[in-house]
């Protein structure tokens, strides 16, 4: 009987050609009056093209045991988003939709973009022990699986926590991508906890955007000196998250600036455009030093020379890089973005404690979010974007 269900729901969806059709074969079906509404959602429909909102979207059915489904509160936009609306990934994405069995894996568009959220829960899968409805959570969500620029979303529950209670869901969307993005480069590949962080010396490259401001927050309740380069007009902004030193970067002399301050134990790379080439010439030698980057050719390469060859060429260069940095006795790591939740608990009980705070620029109803859309694509953000979707702020 259950398995009909199961089968006929799937056939349904296949028909429907949703985007979040899944073909894993065990769920508990949505039992809230969500089910009976309609799912505003934003997609591109071609690579490139324009973002459409559907308002008869409709709302995801929980086939996977060990999902949820999240009434979405407040979403953020981070350059990812953009990129992806584009094409950016594609290749590689898709291979990551069509390991994990999903049944729509010929479908890659209509694509709704978004990569975290705050929001309620509304139905969990017969696996979900740890959530139930009504529960305030938020998220972020598998490069493979995005769209919270839409009223709801399912996820994996182990990429979902509690959402800080002292944080409105609009501040509170501002954090979980970028939160589990240096949660991977720091924590997960750089080994750092706050047992081992107090006055190591960290670089963080790129100190006013979204990832920049959440690294050295994370590192400053951890006790890290921390130094940050930034442009002039961000300076006053990346100085309240409390850098111990700011190298403004638009100075003639960076180089030789960064140089004043070498002895790094750790820097984070996450800048792009191949700037700072030889910033890890100011990295400690022979002392485990890490040398941490997030911008990496692996999606562009893949993207253009195709899986095989195109993760072949960017793991040669990252072979490279690590052979040249352990002639020098530093570690030349490369670090991606992963769904992360139990990161993200750790987040919320630092915010709740006072020792992060978010940094918002601007709040955008959900029909204005190609408007928020444009200004992350116009670049020098002093702060995080955040798309309010219930309209509740
Ligand atoms: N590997 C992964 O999984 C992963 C995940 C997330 C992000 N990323 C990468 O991480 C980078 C940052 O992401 P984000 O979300 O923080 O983007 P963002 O919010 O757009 O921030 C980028 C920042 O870089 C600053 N910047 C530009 N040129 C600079 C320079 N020469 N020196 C120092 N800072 C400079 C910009 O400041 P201005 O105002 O001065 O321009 C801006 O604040 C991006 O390259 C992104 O692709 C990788």
């Amino acid at each position: 009987m259950a398995k009909n269900i199961v089968t006929t729901r799937l056939f349904r969806n296949l028909v429907k050609g949703s985007e979040h059709c899944i073909s894993r074969h065990s769920y508990r079906s949505c039992s809230s009056s969500a089910c009976n509404q309609t799912c505003r959602s934003w997609a591109v429909h071609k690579y490139g093209g324009s973002m459409q909102m559907a308002v008869d979207g409709r709302i995801p059915v929980i086939t996977d045991p060990n999902d949820v489904l999240i009434k979405v509160s407040a979403a953020s936009v981070n350059p990812i988003d953009i990129k992806m609306t584009g094409g950016y990934g594609r290749k590689l994405i898709h291979t990551m939709r069509q390991m994990d069995g999903m049944a729509c894996s010929v479908k890659e568009l209509p694509l709704t973009p978004g990569r975290d959220c705050s929001g309620t829960v509304v139905a969990t899968g017969s696996n979900v022990t740890n959530y139930r409805p009504g529960d305030e959570v938020w998220s972020a969500v598998a490069a493979h699986r995005p769209g919270t620029h839409a009223d709801y979303v399912l996820t994996a529950a182990s990429a979902v926590s509690r959402k800080p209670s002292s944080l409105s869901h609009v501040d509170a969307a501002s954090f979980p991508y970028v939160a589990c993005t240096v949660w991977s480069a720091l924590c997960t590949m750089g080994g750092l906890h706050p047992r081992n962080t107090p006055m190591k010396r960290v670089l963080i490259l790129a100190g006013s955007g979204g990832i920049g401001n959440f690294a050295i927050q994370l590192m400053k309740a951890w006790g890290a000196n921390v130094t940050v380069l930034c442009s002039t007009s961000a300076i006053d902004t990346v100085a309240s998250m409390g850098p111990d030193c700011i190298v403004n970067y638009e100075s003639d002399h960076v180089e030789t600036e960064l140089k004043k301050y070498e002895g790094f134990d750790v820097i984070l790379h996450n800048v792009g455009s191949g700037k700072y080439a030889q910033a890890i010439n100011v990295l400690k030698s022979w002392n485990n030093s890490q040398y941490i980057s997030i911008d990496t050719p692996m999606l562009s390469s893949t993207d253009s020379l195709g899986l095989i060859a195109g993760s072949a060429t960017a793991c040669s260069i990252l072979g490279v890089k690590t052979l040249q940095g352990l002639m020098e006795g530093k570690y030349y790591k490369w670090a991606f973005f992963q769904p992360h939740g139990k990161a993200l608990s750790t987040v919320a009980d630092l915010i709740d404690k006072h020792q992060i705070s978010p940094n918002v620029e601007r709040v955008y109803a959900f029909d204005e979010l190609p408007l928020a859309y444009e200004r992350v694509t116009g670049g020098h953000l002093l702060g995080k974007i955040v798309i309010d979707v219930a309209g509740t702020s």
